[in-house]
């Protein structure tokens, strides 16, 4: 793992579980999750994020958002602490304009609470498969708005570790130096 050797703990420990022990998240660690995420950078300040979620306390309005997931999903993710949908607003406030960064900033707000949640031995698995367009007209969200993802967010089976054998391209397929796809080369 000659790359990682440096890697802040939280974000070598991150992973994508799919398998929730079935507790509840605690409101103060939902709070602070989203807090986490409130406080990425945005494009303009524009802040884009919205977030719709339902703590499995909360039975009604987290059958509901376990019922926009696609069945595989589902199979797993009901097991979660806590559901959520991320949205994005499309145009920036001051200007109505076109906001192209939105998804963008979305994410990293996204990244921001899966570190938070980690921190507070919490796990995050973030899903494209559900009904975006049943989400939006179910809770009503304005077209100015992107559906964007769902996120299981809870407590995991076990000891928490990463799965054995997790791997990523190398920096060199990802990072360049003045040529398109010339590997950036690093010292150290
Ligand atoms: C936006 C997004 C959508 C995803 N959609 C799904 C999904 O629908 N179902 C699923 O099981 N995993 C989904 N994943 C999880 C990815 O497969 C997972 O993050 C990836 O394989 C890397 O694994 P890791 O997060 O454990 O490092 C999604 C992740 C993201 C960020």
């Amino acid at each position: 793992m000659t790359e990682t050797h440096q890697l802040n703990e939280l974000i070598a420990r991150r992973w994508s579980p799919r398998s929730f022990n079935g507790a509840e998240v605690e409101s103060w660690k939902l709070h602070t999750v989203f807090d986490a995420a409130r406080w990425a950078a945005s494009c303009f300040g524009e802040e884009p994020w919205r977030f719709l979620v339902a703590p499995s306390g909360d039975t009604a309005q987290f059958d509901r958002l376990l019922g926009l997931l696609v069945g595989k999903n589902q199979e797993w993710a009901k097991n979660a602490g806590a559901l959520a949908i991320s949205v994005a607003k499309k145009t920036f406030t001051h200007s109505g304009s076109p906001n192209r960064f939105a998804i963008h900033d979305v994410g990293t707000a996204f990244g921001q609470l899966s570190l938070q949640a980690e921190a507070l031995g919490l796990h995050i698995h973030g899903m494209g498969g559900f009904d975006a367009a049943r989400t939006r007209t179910e809770f009503a969200i304005p077209d100015d708005f992107e559906v964007c993802a769902a996120i299981a967010i809870g407590y995991v089976d076990g000891d928490g570790a990463p799965p054995a054998g997790r791997k990523r391209r190398p920096l060199g397929e990802i990072v360049f130096t003045g040529d398109w796809g010339k590997p950036a080369g690093f010292a150290g």
